[in-house]
């Protein structure tokens, strides 16, 4: 084999590509039915617009990005998620001078340099949902109600919700000098030891059990929500709770990414080890300003479809094949005869029947073996004397039974037969 897949990379195929296929299609359907229009954004952008969105400090920029100069000497970043870019867009074609809120989704690749694991990819598939332009706490839960749904869609039942709040402008601050003044009596490394300084909030993340231990007394955020936060986040916990949706409150959710306010959650899966986070989002409401943007209070998530389809499996729930079945199989012996299976063959297609043909002058063994493995139910047999007599042989191939069939009538034929 001369050439591999870049590390962290990996292909899709069939069959297993079509499920994944299917996974996404779930994953968004709830969001178009509740008036999502889908957008789509180029997989790079300018550098900078990652630097400020997703924020200078995060892993994801500091380490991250795949960023490289074109040729005019520009610094592009390969996308490492879609919020950043969908705001951009908004902003650019004024879309938040419409109805608000804006409400759209996406679906696409996503890329990060990571240290590459099971559901850990340098390469991988998000669909997201992002509402632009209003501030309501029903929003939220709107939008985790439908992320909530598309899980469900799918037969997952081992997908927990943990819901947090991070604040806003008001009370951030004084948290984040209580939690400062705490780090800092710590034991921790020189890297870390900075990290308090530029962002208090990732040291809580630090996933290293000797730092999780001295973390146990740490300041959390809810204890120092403003009143406005506190009601805003108490409204849409009980918006979830009316709706029936199971959500375990997680004061140390910090996510990621910097451009956070208020509400954050995360969707994890227990059967998924380590990276067990399958979706995250929150609200953002000071991104658009930081994007030189007017205030645009917004709020969204991004479901990650590789790990989705890594839970599914772990649940047993992949054994279907969602594959579009082939019903029908061409076999021709002879140039005339392939020229007419060739048309017969996009007839067929075109009446909805779903139809592939032998190709590359196999004989007939070569050509039934082919007809055999293609899953198909009929094979079409056409040789020479077929037809100069304007017929073609149509073989059920589960039970072998072969009758001629006047080629003017095929079509129909096997249209009544594999409805
Ligand atoms: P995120 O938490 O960085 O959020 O990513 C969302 C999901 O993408 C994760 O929960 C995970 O399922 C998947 N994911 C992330 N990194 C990887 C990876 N290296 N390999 C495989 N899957 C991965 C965001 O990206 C935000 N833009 C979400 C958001 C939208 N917030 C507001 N709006």
């Amino acid at each position: 084999m001369s050439f591999q897949a870049p590390k962290g990379t990996f292909d899709w195929l069939p069959p297993t590509s079509e499920q994944v296929l299917a996974v996404r299609e779930a994953l968004v359907a709830p969001v178009r039915r509740a008036g999502y229009g889908y957008i789509e954004t180029p997989v790079f952008e300018d550098t900078q617009l990652f630097a400020r969105g997703v924020g200078e400090s995060t892993d994801i920029v500091s380490k991250e990005m795949y960023t490289f100069p074109d040729k005019a000497g520009r610094s592009l970043t390969l996308r490492p998620e879609n919020t950043a870019s969908v705001l951009r867009a908004v902003l650019q074609h004024g879309l938040h001078n419409g109805r608000l809120p804006v409400k759209l989704w996406y679906s696409g690749s996503q890329f990060r340099y990571e240290r590459a694991q099971k559901g850990r990819y340098r390469h991988f598939w998000q669909v997201g949902a992002e509402a632009l332009g209003a501030e309501d706490p029903a929003l939220d839960a709107e939008l985790v109600v439908l992320g909530v749904q598309g899980f469900a869609a799918l037969g997952l039942t081992r997908v927990r919700l943990l819901l947090n709040s991070l604040g806003d402008r008001a009370c951030r601050p004084a948290y984040r000098a209580a939690l400062q003044e705490f780090l800092r009596g710590l034991d921790l490394d020189a890297d870390t030891r900075a990290r308090i300084e530029i962002n208090p909030l990732r040291v809580l993340d630090d996933k290293r059990p000797e730092v999780q231990a001295q973390l146990t007394g740490a300041p959390l955020v809810v204890d120092h929500l403003c009143a406005a936060c506190k009601a805003y986040h108490e409204e849409v916990r009980s918006l979830l709770t009316a709706s029936g949706v199971a959500f375990e409150d997680d004061p140390r959710l910090v996510r990621g990414l910097d451009y956070y306010t208020r509400t954050t959650f995360e969707f994890v899966h227990d059967g998924l080890g380590s990276q067990s986070a399958v979706g995250g989002g929150g609200r953002y409401d000071g991104l658009s300003e930081m994007l030189g943007g007017p205030p645009l209070p917004s709020v969204g998530w991004a479901l990650g479809v590789d790990r989705t389809y890594l839970a599914m499996e772990a649940e047993g729930l992949l054994a279907g094949d969602t594959a579009a079945r082939l019903q029908v199989y061409g076999v021709a012996l002879g140039d005339d005869a392939r020229r007419r299976m060739f048309l017969l063959v996009d007839e067929l297609r075109r009446a909805g029947v779903n139809t592939d043909m032998a190709f590359g002058g196999k004989g007939l063994k070569g050509a039934m073996k082919g007809a055999g493995r293609s899953g198909a139910r009929f094979a079409l047999i056409l040789g020479e004397r077929d037809l100069a007599a304007q017929a073609v042989q149509l073989k059920d191939l589960t039970t072998a039974e072969q009758t001629e069939v006047p080629l003017a009538q095929v079509v129909d034929v096997l249209k009544g037969k594999v409805q």
